[in-house]
């Protein structure tokens, strides 16, 4: 790739970025997506493997699709857990096929807290209730693998939080064990660490809620365990400071202290890199005739604050945007999503000015069969360009 010299609109992106002790080669990086197809459940497959592969041979780096950090706590039957052995053998494929096409790849760990499901496959299987900070049930969404497709509900409130801090710290191992480049804590989204952070999911008048510093606790002290393992060079963070997603939202100013705090804090722990992911409309729905999210520039506002560690952002981006926001400074590298389920060559592509015309299938976006061949439309199937 490195010889061809790509359209000058987009060149800041393919230079290469020192990552830890790493060098991506171009800064197209690809962002947690996930596919649900880890089938029959949980554990990544040879499908999951060719499907890395094609994506490894011109990314900058790959984020992996959330991986589960226990049974508990779940909430898709087919997307990849790392909390057993087995699992550790199968991503073990994985990573040695990114390898092996010179890519990078860090594994993303997830916890979805109360947006998990009692009557998920997996939750069911963990014999423990659906659990969050407080018991508070977001509003808003569907659960799309669960018959008569119910709403979220109403979680178990967490006694001791640190147990779950454990588990980040087991998943971390497991993924080392992996041979995964690094890791990445899931803290965006309204899922578990955002739970903690956000004052409307987060009632707790304890150690881990009440004011800014307690509700980031949480955050603080999984990225510390996972750092425990990894050291910061190898460890970043997915923050959405703009919420909507999964019933998130504090009011503006409130959102700016929390995550103003939170991004100091993370900053002097060193963590590698802090991806700011811009507010998505489309993952905020109306409730109640309103949105939850706080539409702000995240960059602006959050990026002035981090001096260590690397700003990076993410959403719908276009390459010129993004090659934009890297040239000024503003990010170092930017995450793709979309782009990369329906053109496996994105980086290659916009290297040497091909068009991204694949259109994705947004149907096939998540798996809905455990049958391979099925499973293989709009995950494997997508073609280059011609070179
Ligand atoms: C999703 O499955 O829709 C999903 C999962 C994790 C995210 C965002 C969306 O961070």
């Amino acid at each position: 790739m490195s010889t061809i010299v790509p359209p000058a609109n987009v060149a800041s992106l393919f230079e290469p970025l020192k990552l830890g002790p790493y060098i991506a080669r171009n800064r197209i990086f690809m962002s947690a997506l996930t596919r649900s197809r880890s089938v029959p459940t949980n554990v990544p497959n040879d499908l999951n493997v060719e499907y890395y592969r094609q994506r490894a041979k011109s990314s900058g780096m790959i984020v992996t699709e959330g991986a589960l950090i226990a049974q508990q706590g779940s909430e898709w039957p087919n997307a990849p857990g790392i909390w057993s052995k087995e699992q550790v053998e199968a991503w073990k494929k994985v990573t040695k096929a990114v390898h092996e096409e010179g890519g990078l790849i860090y594994i993303q760990l997830w916890h979805l807290g109360r947006a998990s499901h009692p009557d998920a496959p997996e939750q069911i299987a963990s014999g423990q209730p659906v659990y969050g900070p407080s018991a508070i049930a977001a509003r808003g969404g569907k659960f799309r693998h669960i018959p008569g497709q119910p709403g979220y509900v109403t979680p178990t409130e967490l006694d001791d939080p640190s147990i779950i801090i454990a588990q980040y710290k087991q998943a971390a191992i497991n993924a080392m064990e992996a041979g995964f480049d690094g890791a990445e804590l899931h803290g965006a989204n309204g899922y578990l660490p955002h739970q903690f952070l956000d004052s409307t999911s987060n009632l707790r008048n304890d150690a881990w809620g009440g004011s800014v510093e307690k509700r980031a606790r949480f955050t603080l002290e999984a990225l510390q365990a996972i750092i425990d393992v990894w050291g910061k060079e190898r460890v970043g963070i997915k923050l959405t400071p703009g919420g909507g997603y999964n019933d998130m939202g504090m009011p503006l100013e409130e959102t700016k202290e929390t995550f103003g705090y939170l991004v100091q804090e993370l900053d002097k722990i060193g963590a590698s890199y802090i991806c700011l992911a811009r507010y998505w409309d489309v993952g905020d729905p109306m409730i109640d005739g309103k949105r939850r999210g706080t539409p702000h520039d995240v960059i602006a506002v959050y990026g002035p604050l981090i001096k260590n560690s690397l700003v990076f952002s993410n959403t719908q981006f276009t390459p010129e945007e993004a090659a934009k926001y890297v040239s000024e400074g503003k990010s170092g590298a930017i995450f793709f999503g979309i782009p990369w389920i329906s053109h496996p060559d994105l980086a290659k592509r916009i290297q040497y000015g091909k068009p991204l015309d694949n259109v994705p299938d947004m149907k096939t976006f998540y798996g809905h069969s455990t049958d391979i061949e099925e499973l293989k439309k709009g995950y494997t199937d997508y073609p280059e360009a011609v070179y």
